[in-house]
């Protein structure tokens, strides 16, 4: 089920029947290299969710899809929320879901660079709990995509070579698997090949370091048909981890 296509009396039955975990895809939209879309750290999160969706009992916030990516606006079309604006919003959307009766948020992130954000943003959502000496009603889980049970073991198995860290070859061919008509991208011929690695620092180091966007990355090795593999087994591995997190015991 998603948020977004539900009524809120059906969301209302559904938690009074006490089934009261949440999935939020959260990424970002930022440059990914001459052959890898902006969206793709939105995107990545979202397709494989919304598989997980389609074979489970599963219920999808809308994806939380402009993340922390100051260090990529010396590129075109990238957006970013500032740490404190991103932090603020997570706290509201916390808020907003747990006012009625949510009490466990997993939160399934496809960006790196949101990932100490996103925890400040959970800390504030617990501090005034903790301060004042109540126990929080609610919990969150954060996970990486590519950290889900068997998936990054499965990415570096597919591509032993150009992997990379930013641009990755599996990212992209995730999104090439949900958007075929991009797949074309992949012909381009990259120079370097393998792209450099180094520091993230401010937009403008990022851009002399990185010229087109990739770290670490030969994404030119992306293909539909591998995403699709990735798709399935960390929509597998989501369904069997957010399951667990949702039936733990609460205090
Ligand atoms: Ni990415």
């Amino acid at each position: 089920m998603h948020l977004s296509t539900a009524t809120w009396q059906e969301i209302g039955a559904r938690i009074a029947a006490g089934n009261t975990g949440i999935i939020i895809p959260i990424g970002s939209h930022e440059q990914h290299g001459p052959t890898g879309l902006i969206g793709t750290d939105a995107l990545c999160p979202q397709i494989i969710a919304d598989q997980a969706e389609k074979q489970s009992d599963l219920l999808l916030a809308p994806t939380f899809s402009i993340g922390m990516a100051q260090h990529h606006l010396g590129f075109p079309g990238s957006m970013t929320l500032r740490p404190s604006t991103m932090i603020a919003t997570i706290v509201d959307w916390t808020a907003s879901l747990i006012r009625h009766g949510f009490d466990r948020l997993y939160w399934l992130n496809g960006h790196g660079g949101n990932v100490a954000t996103i925890q400040a943003g959970f800390a504030e959502t617990y501090a005034p709990y903790s301060l004042a000496g109540t126990a929080a009603p609610f919990a969150h889980k954060l996970i990486n995509w590519w950290q889900l049970p068997g998936i990054e073991k499965l990415c570096r198995d597919t591509w032993p070579t150009g992997h990379g860290s930013h641009g990755t070859a599996s990212e992209v061919a995730v999104t090439y698997w949900a958007y075929p008509d991009r797949e074309t991208l992949s012909r381009m011929v990259l120079d370097p090949a393998i792209a450099p690695d180094g520091p993230i620092r401010d937009a403008a180091d990022y851009r002399a370091r990185f010229a087109d966007g990739r770290i670490g990355s030969d994404p030119t090795q992306a293909r539909g048909v591998d995403g699709g593999k990735i798709v399935a087994a960390s929509a597998a591995a989501l369904i069997a981890d957010a399951t667990a997190f949702f039936g733990e015991p609460r205090l």
